[in-house]
């Protein structure tokens, strides 16, 4: 039998699966196609980004928004201006937002958000999935209450001892709590996304095909998985030198994209910016890799620029040219306008 007609894999077969190249990586991500085509839809999912601030209480060692990093201009939007983007965002058809920012748990910012929440509900008809960080379980419940209803918490790695390489070993940074923050997440009952960066230092193969075991043990709902970009005000930049080089962390993204619409046909799967960072078609070929949802950038200019997790993200996902409509329809997709896009994994078990 063919083994890329199965959905259970062993360690070992998705560490030779993500080790595929040439005409067999090829072969790879057709099949992955074929299966989202044949399970799921032609579909590609929006959620309007909205950067609601870069405010970050962390010290990850690969995100520019680290607290320690003082060469970035801090900023907050305005409630008016969320729901501004948020009314943008409905009119063109987007069906739902994603608010994302810098992790940040004093209570007046919490208050604010779960009332940005519940005015963004008023605008209409639009889902909303938060990406604020870690929370404590009674801050979730009250934006879950509020009406956010998706929520991203990327787990980053699975593996323990490279978790602690890319961030400091202290109790902010815990890689238990984490995992217990997508678990409370789930039994609130918001349908829970996680994701890993691609290319780390000191990163194998093998932890990355424990990633895909993991996501399917967890059963999540959504994935969001891109190549990890060094950033110069970093610390984990002076590693920069011994990760796969540009071109190779794309491919392995997309072969894990692959691997894991095969092993979880109906989840949602975001083709991350971060593809886009480093190549102009990264969107399209996660998309034709697997993906199924892109978040179209809605944050205002001036902070976008603020928002520099990774280099050159600003610039890239505000470029001018053709529009995603047409881009997706030369791969043969749509975009999914008018409804909430929620992840077909989820709706069926509920
Ligand atoms: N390269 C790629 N992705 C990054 N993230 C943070 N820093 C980087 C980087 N340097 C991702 C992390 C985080 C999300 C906000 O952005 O996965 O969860
Ligand atoms: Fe803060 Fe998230 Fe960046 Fe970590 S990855 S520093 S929590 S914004």
């Amino acid at each position: 039998m063919d083994i890329l007609s199965k959905r259970e894999f062993s360690r070992e077969e998705i560490v030779r699966l993500l080790g595929a190249e040439g005409g067999e990586m090829e072969y790879l991500l057709n099949k992955a196609l074929e299966v989202k085509l044949a399970e799921t839809d032609n579909l590609v999912r929006l959620r309007g980004l909205i950067e609601i601030g870069n405010v970050c209480t962390k010290d990850c060692f690969y995100c520019g928004l680290r607290r320690s990093n003082h060469s970035i201009n801090r900023y907050s939007l305005t409630r008016e201006q969320i729901l501004e983007c948020a009314r943008k965002a409905y009119e063109l058809g987007y069906g739902s937002v994603a608010l994302q920012g810098g992790e940040r748990s004093d209570e007046g910012w919490i208050e604010e958000v779960t009332t940005t929440i519940r005015e963004i509900k008023k605008i209409g008809d639009l889902g909303i999935t938060l990406s604020l960080g870690e929370q404590d379980e009674e801050t979730y419940r009250r934006w879950f209450e509020a009406g956010a209803h998706r929520y991203l918490l990327r787990i980053e790695t699975t593996d323990e001892e490279l978790f602690y390489r890319i961030h400091p070993r202290d109790a902010r940074h815990d890689f238990r709590r984490r995992i217990e923050c997508i678990d409370t997440l789930k039994r609130i009952g918001f349908q829970t996304g996680t994701g890993v960066m691609i290319g780390l230092p000191h990163q194998t193969i093998g932890s990355l095909a424990d990633d895909l075991l993991w996501f399917k043990a967890r059963d999540v709902a959504m994935v969001g998985m891109g190549p990890y970009i060094p950033h110069p005000d970093t610390p984990l930049f002076g590693e920069a030198g011994i990760i796969p080089a540009p071109k190779e962390r794309i491919a392995l993204t997309l072969k894990m994209i692959a691997v894991l619409r095969l092993m979880m046909p109906r989840i949602n799967m975001v083709a991350a910016t971060a593809n886009l960072t480093i190549d102009p078609e990264g969107r399209e070929k996660a998309i034709l890799a697997g993906a199924n949802v892109i978040m179209p950038n809605l944050t205002p200019g001036e902070e976008r620029e603020a928002y520099s997790i990774y280099p050159d993200k600003a610039a890239v996902s505000d470029m001018p040219g053709t529009p995603l409509a047409d881009r997706m329809k030369a791969i043969g997709h749509r975009l999914l306008l008018g409804s909430w896009g929620d992840s077909l994994a989820f709706t069926e078990r509920k």
